[in-house]
């Protein structure tokens, strides 16, 4: 059966509290602009269609907004003037097929869940108004539900217009409502704007819809953060703090050991463990970006930033090292102060030590870089040392070229290799050596250099 639901978002507050050049909903959070967070959600629930109701910044908005989903056609509808909710609803009706059943969200509530949504669209059916309410501890500001003696529900008063007693009422509109787009279009024309705000509410079709005698349901999502609205950076800061909470927890309920679930930040997705055992464990203060895979019995000390990698089985990151775009082996050990850059490889048990960056290279099985080097554009064979500050010469100005180490090569301490270059199998590059020729295999390779003490030379003096 083809899906008749079509999803509206609203989407044209200026966001004026927010202070930024930036549109409202192109703030993030984690990572991933709050209008973003909404989509990937309306997708989940396979509609014909998504309309974007934008208006202030809309040129940005429309340009930094895409869906996924070859199923939902996507469309925008610009409301200017804005005037109000049901206005800005109204907007969207051309977009839609009048048989369809509309879904109504927001590009400002970021977090509402896919499971909310279908319960509400599940309740409208195809002929009924589903309204999203909840009771909350704090209703200022917010619309009211009002309900008659069968506790069926009548109107909702928005705050500015409700009296002392409604606004007493803690059962307040979250903003969120699914029903047939007939009816909108049949009720959105009949709004007035005769109210505190002079605005065209939206929230005035509950009180049509019973007027019509349409059986109006009420539901309410398991969590008060997933009907949050953002207008200030404060708000969106707590916002960030209770989705990042969530994943703590979800990280944890799979068996990964966080030091503090307060102090981790995941802007994309972080799986841990195998499924069934994770036994990762990750300290302090770390972030996680793109797509990040810990696997089992992983630890990540305290102050590190991994972006789209994959860290193998009883690996360990120690402190303060970044890692971007790389796949770790089994058993290696990472840091502290390390920075591996994309598009390397490091197999099982490597070792890459302090302030050593790798980027683009493969380093073979049991490899070591332990201290003070720069490993660009190189592969590395199996049980090689490379020797403190060693550097790689990659780039001659214009062009990068390749270094190759063959397996068990042993390069002393503060070795330059001028690539291209190619180290053979069992060599051994002495210490201070600048490589610029092939080194072969089994041999010791070293530059000539003279040793010279003068005697009788005495230090500077400090000028008085
Ligand atoms: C609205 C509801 C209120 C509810 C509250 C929940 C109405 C009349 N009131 O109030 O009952 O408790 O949300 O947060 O609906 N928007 C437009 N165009 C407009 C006006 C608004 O696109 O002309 C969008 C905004 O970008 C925002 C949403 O609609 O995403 C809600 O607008 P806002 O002004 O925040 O509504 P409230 O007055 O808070
Ligand atoms: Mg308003």
């Amino acid at each position: 059966m083809k899906n008749n639901l079509n999803i509206i978002v609203l989407a044209a507050g200026q966001g004026k509290r927010m202070k930024s050049v930036l549109p409202k909903v192109l703030h993030p959070i984690a990572g991933k602009p709050m209008l973003h967070h909404v989509l990937a959600t309306a997708q989940t629930l396979d509609p014909a269609s998504i309309c974007i109701v934008y208006g202030h910044g809309g040129e940005q908005v429309r340009a930094q907004t895409s869906i996924a989903s070859s199923k939902s056609q996507l469309s925008w509808a610009k409301q200017e003037p804005q005037l109000g909710t049901g206005h800005a609803v109204q907007q969207a009706l051309p977009h839609l097929p009048n048989d369809g059943v509309a879904l109504i969200l927001y590009g400002d509530v970021p977090l509402i869940s896919a499971a909310t949504l279908s319960t509400l669209v599940a309740a409208a059916g195809e002929n009924k108004l589903a309204w999203l309410t909840m009771t909350v501890a704090n209703a200022d500001g917010l619309g009211r539900i009002l309900r008659d003696e069968h506790h069926r529900v009548t109107a909702i008063v928005e705050h500015k217009d409700a009296s002392d007693e409604q606004r007493k009422i803690m059962e307040i509109n979250t903003g969120f409502l699914a029903c047939p787009v007939a009816w909108l279009s049949s009720w959105l024309p009949k709004l007035q704007n005769a109210n505190a705000q002079g605005e065209y509410y939206l929230t005035d079709i509950l009180a049509m819809a019973v007027a019509d005698g349409v059986a109006v349901e009420t539901h309410s999502p398991a969590a008060e953060w997933e009907v949050a609205g953002i207008n200030s950076k404060d708000q969106l800061a707590q916002l960030e703090r209770t989705y990042q909470l969530e994943i703590a927890k979800r990280l944890m309920a799979d068996g990964t050991s966080l030091a503090d679930p307060a102090r981790i930040d995941v802007r994309g997705t972080l799986t841990c463990g195998n499924g069934t055992i994770s036994d990762v464990f990750i300290d302090v203060n770390c972030l996680f970006e793109g797509a990040v895979h810990l696997a089992a019995n992983v630890r990540i000390g305290a102050n590190c930033v991994l972006k789209d990698c994959h860290i193998g089985e009883n690996t360990e990151i120690l402190p303060f090292s970044s890692i971007d775009g790389a796949t770790i082996g089994k058993g290696a050990r990472i840091g502290p102060y390390a920075r591996i850059r994309p598009a390397t490889t490091l197999a099982d048990n490597t070792h890459i030590g302090n302030f050593v960056e790798v980027k683009a290279s493969e380093i073979g099985v049991g490899s070591k870089a332990n201290h003070l080097s720069y490993i660009g554009d190189t592969t590395i064979g199996a049980n090689v040392n490379v020797g403190a500050g060693t550097i790689t010469c990659n780039y001659d100005g214009v062009n990068k070229h390749r270094t190759i180490i063959e397996d068990n090569v042993q390069i002393g301490s503060d070795v330059q290799l001028v690539a291209p270059v190619t180290i053979g199998k069992g060599a051994t590059i002495g210490a201070g050596t600048t490589v610029w020729k092939n080194a072969p295999p089994a041999t010791l390779t070293l530059n000539k250099k003279e040793q010279i003490s003068l005697a009788g030379w005495t230090r500077p003096v400090k000028n008085t």
